[in-house]
């Protein structure tokens, strides 16, 4: 989802991109990511890949492990041999909420879930593998380039009347156009070290499924959904436990870049906009 807004921006700002899929560069394999990180010379890794199924992560402990610790690892390691700034996304997962005001990066993690312990730990190897990195820590992506939140919800209001979505739990949406454009800013500006980015403001997944809605009617969209209703997360149990609260706070990103970062409702109606440019209305997006 991330790589796939990151890449035409990169390349619009002048980079010469070398995008890589999971067959063409796996990053659990230590060889080949020395083969190609060293053929291709780099000046700067981003690693957009991970293994991103939260709930599976459960069940799939080492595979969560080896793409999102050792993986990320392998990439560190080899883009300092080759004198690579490395650039790496990990998540408001590494938290486990109990805080009530926004995370700053020095905040002591404490994974409640395997992928945020897969993502930590991925953290920590980047960090050991080079110095020259950027961690950049994110939430509750959506985009274009893949399957997210937002676009299931729009979907499930075209078919459901009803809808039922957690609101006890809170953090901050961030669409994948906003996050490349973070990438781009801190590989560019930054000194090494650990940032925050997503969109501005706090939202309950109730919130962001409210606001989706209301942005696809805006657009002319035809739902069926008549009722959204509000639930506890125990009303909703799944197998990883998620942190009550993982907004982040994006000091360190505004006075590094000297950017301003939108809002996430501005950011979701351009997303729910670009969904149906082109297209006719009336469908799920
Ligand atoms: N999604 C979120 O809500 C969220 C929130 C906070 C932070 N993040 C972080 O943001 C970053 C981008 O997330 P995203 O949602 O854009 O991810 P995504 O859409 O799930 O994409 C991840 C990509 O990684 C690839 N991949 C998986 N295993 C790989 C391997 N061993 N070697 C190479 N590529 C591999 C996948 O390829 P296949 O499709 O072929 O498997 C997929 O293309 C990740 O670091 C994620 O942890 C995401």
């Amino acid at each position: 989802m991330l790589a796939s807004d990151l890449c035409p921006l990169l390349s619009e700002e002048g980079y010469e991109v070398v995008a890589l899929s999971r067959t063409q560069l796996d990053i659990t394999d230590a060889s080949m990511v020395r083969d190609v990180v060293e053929r291709v010379q780099p000046w700067c890794v981003v690693n957009c890949a991970a293994y991103t199924r939260v709930d599976d992560a459960e069940d799939e402990k080492d595979l969560a492990f080896s793409v999102n610790a050792a993986g990320a690892g392998n990439l560190a390691m080899t883009a300092g041999r080759v004198g690579a700034r490395l650039v790496h996304v990990s998540t408001d997962f590494v938290f486990d909420g109990e805080k009530n005001v926004p995370y700053k990066e020095d905040d002591a993690p404490n994974p409640l879930n395997t992928y945020g312990m897969s993502k930590l730990q991925g953290e920590r190897l980047v960090r050991d593998g080079t110095d020259d990195h950027i961690i950049i820590r994110s939430s509750w992506l959506y985009g274009p380039g893949g399957e997210n939140f937002v676009r299931r919800i729009i979907s499930k209001a075209g078919e459901s009347e009803e809808l039922s979505v957690v609101y006890d739990q809170v953090g901050s949406p961030t669409y994948t156009a906003d996050l490349a454009a973070a990438v781009l800013h801190l590989m560019e500006e930054a000194p090494a070290g650990v940032y925050n980015f997503s969109n501005e403001g706090v939202a309950s997944w109730y919130d962001l499924a409210y606001m989706a809605v209301e942005a696809a009617r805006a657009k002319g969209v035809s739902l069926k959904l008549q009722r959204l209703k509000p639930i506890l997360t125990e009303e909703y149990p799944t197998p990883a436990k998620r942190p009550r609260y993982s907004v982040l706070d994006k000091e360190r990103y505004r006075d590094t870049t000297g950017t301003a970062i939108a809002h996430w409702v501005d950011a979701l109606s351009r997303y729910v906009d670009s969904m149906w440019q082109g297209r006719r209305t009336g469908g799920g997006g």
